[in-house]
Parts: structure tokens; C-alpha cells; sequence
């Protein structure tokens, strides 16, 4: 009799841009052998300024792309605007129907877990539009802790300087956004999206706060994850292998996505069904 190996699969890291890639770069540091794909729908990032429904169907594509053509188990949602918009949905209705045995992890809870372990009462946060608006940080920490106060500054300014290498306006531009939170004597800043991943060291300096960036966070977590659910941690591959797909791929998201990755990476351009 001739056994098969089983295929084994793969770790996915989503996101609608290339803020995932430091997320990505975060995890690799800490689980140095998973199998891991990374997808950016750089097509239409940013997403934070998109309607629900676009959020939704945008995400809901990625991810069944991860599933079907890169046959992962676990997805990190990194991105903070889909968790806010079509985690709860995903994860309840369209897995169980369509991938039963895998799962779809999201960044807003893990996030206000670390956050309340850092025994912080008094919070900011800068996030997309989308995210400050559906209020979902505050939700989600009603239901945890509701003695945690969160003042929340939405930030559309911050991904395009990002994306298009507009950091020499960026203290500026943070200066503006964060004034109403230090007036309000935050004792330490969420930064609640992966783009934001890149200015944490310049909001550490300059406002001399603590600042939780969930390149310190998700990592942590998932391997957290992975403790706990051996039934699905088995079923990834261990030979660190690293994949990183995009949705429209240019010259600049290969040069944009290496110097966040941290060496040269090469970015494969994946076509997937665009419904909104
Ligand atoms: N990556 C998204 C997030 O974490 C922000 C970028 C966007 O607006 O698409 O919220």
C-alpha cells in the first residue's frame, strides 16, 4: 500500500495594502518555520475610506483566494478596517457554510487584550475612517473591560503618506491627530491599523507615550493561538517558506513591500473574481 503524504498547508496573512507585509515581517521573527502567505489587495487600498459593503466583498474575495488557491488553515486578518467590517460576518456565517475546519483570526480583540494587560485605563487610538466610525474598538472593550476609557482620532491622512513616501509631512500630520488626544492625557496610543506599524518609534519619541503597535501584538498572540489548537497547528507546513501575493502589483509595491520586509522579496501579482 502507498501512503500519501498529506499537502500540507499554510499560514495566510491578509491585508488591503502592504502594511501586512510588517506584520508578516513580525511574524516570520517569531515563528521563524510556519508556512506563510501574505495577500495585499493593493488594487484597492486603501480600504479605510470604502463603504461596508465594498469592505466586505473585497475581504470576503481575498480570503476565499487563501483558501482555495493557497490552501491555508489559519488567516490573520491583519487588516484593522475588514476586521471591523467583515470578520464577525466571515467567521460566523460564510466559514461554517464554506471551510468548516479552517479559521479566519482577527487583530481588534487581541489588540484591546494586550491593551487592558498593560493595565492602561485611559487610551487612544488612531485608525482609518471605517474603523474609528464603526466604533468597534469600543464594542469590543465594552464587552471585555468597560472601566477602560478609549478616545478615538480617525486618520485618513496617514496611509496615503505611507504608501506614497510622504514622511516628511508626517509629524505634522501626526502632531494634528494626536493633539486632541494628549489634551485628553492618554496614558498610551493604540495604533490601530498595519500601515501605522512604521510611525511607532517616531510616536514613542515624540510624544513620549506608550504606544501599542500590533507588530508587537498579533505575534505574540498567534503563537498563543497555535499553543492552544495543536489540531490546526499540525496541519501547517514547518519549512518557513514565504509567499507574498498582491492584487495589482507596480515596481514601487516590490520596492515598498522589500524595504517593510526587510530584504528583497518578490511580489506575485494573483487575479481573483471582483465583485462588489
Ligand atoms: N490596512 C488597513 C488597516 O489596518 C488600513 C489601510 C486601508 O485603509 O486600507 O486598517
Amino acid at each position: 500500500m502507498i501512503f500519501q503524504k498529506a499537502k500540507t498547508m499554510k499560514l495566510g496573512v491578509f491585508d488591503s495594502g502592504l502594511g501586512g507585509v510588517m506584520i508578516s515581517r513580525a511574524i516570520r521573527d517569531h515563528l521563524p518555520d510556519l508556512d506563510m502567505v501574505y495577500l495585499g489587495d493593493t488594487l484597492h487600498v486603501p480600504y479605510g475610506n470604502r463603504s461596508e459593503k465594498a469592505i466586505h466583498n473585497y475581504s470576503k474575495n481575498c480570503i476565499e483566494y487563501l483558501f482555495t488557491q493557497e490552501n491555508c488553515q489559519i488567516i490573520i486578518m491583519a487588516c484593522n478596517t475588514a476586521s471591523a467590517s467583515a470578520l464577525r460576518k466571515l467567521q460566523q456565517e460564510w466559514l461554517p457554510k464554506h471551510f468548516p475546519e479552517r479559521r479566519i483570526l482577527g487583530v481588534v480583540v487581541p489588540t484591546i487584550e494586550y491593551s487592558i494587560d498593560r493595565g492602561v485605563e485611559n487610551l487612544g487610538l488612531l485608525g482609518t475612517n471605517y474603523t474609528v466610525h464603526s466604533k468597534v474598538y469600543l464594542q469590543e472593550l465594552q464587552k471585555i473591560n468597560p472601566n477602560i476609557t478609549i478616545h478615538q482620532v480617525n486618520t485618513p491622512l496617514l496611509v496615503p503618506l505611507i504608501e506614497h513616501d510622504g514622511m516628511q509631512w508626517m509629524d505634522e500630520v501626526l502632531d494634528h491627530y494626536m493633539k486632541p488626544l494628549m489634551d485628553k492625557g492618554i496614558e498610551a496610543v493604540i495604533l490601530s491599523c498595519t500601515h501605522y506599524t512604521c510611525l511607532k518609534d517616531r510616536v514613542r519619541d515624540r510624544y513620549n507615550i506608550e504606544v501599542f503597535s500590533q507588530d508587537e501584538i498579533v505575534p505574540v498572540k498567534l503563537k498563543d493561538y497555535l499553543n492552544r489548537h495543536p489540531e490546526s497547528e499540525t496541519k501547517i507546513g514547518k519549512s518557513g517558506a514565504d509567499t507574498f501575493l498582491v492584487t495589482d502589483l507596480t515596481p514601487e509595491y516590490t520596492r515598498q513591500a522589500s524595504r517593510y520586509f526587510g530584504k528583497d522579496i518578490e511580489l506575485s501579482h494573483v487575479l481573483y473574481k471582483d465583485t462588489v
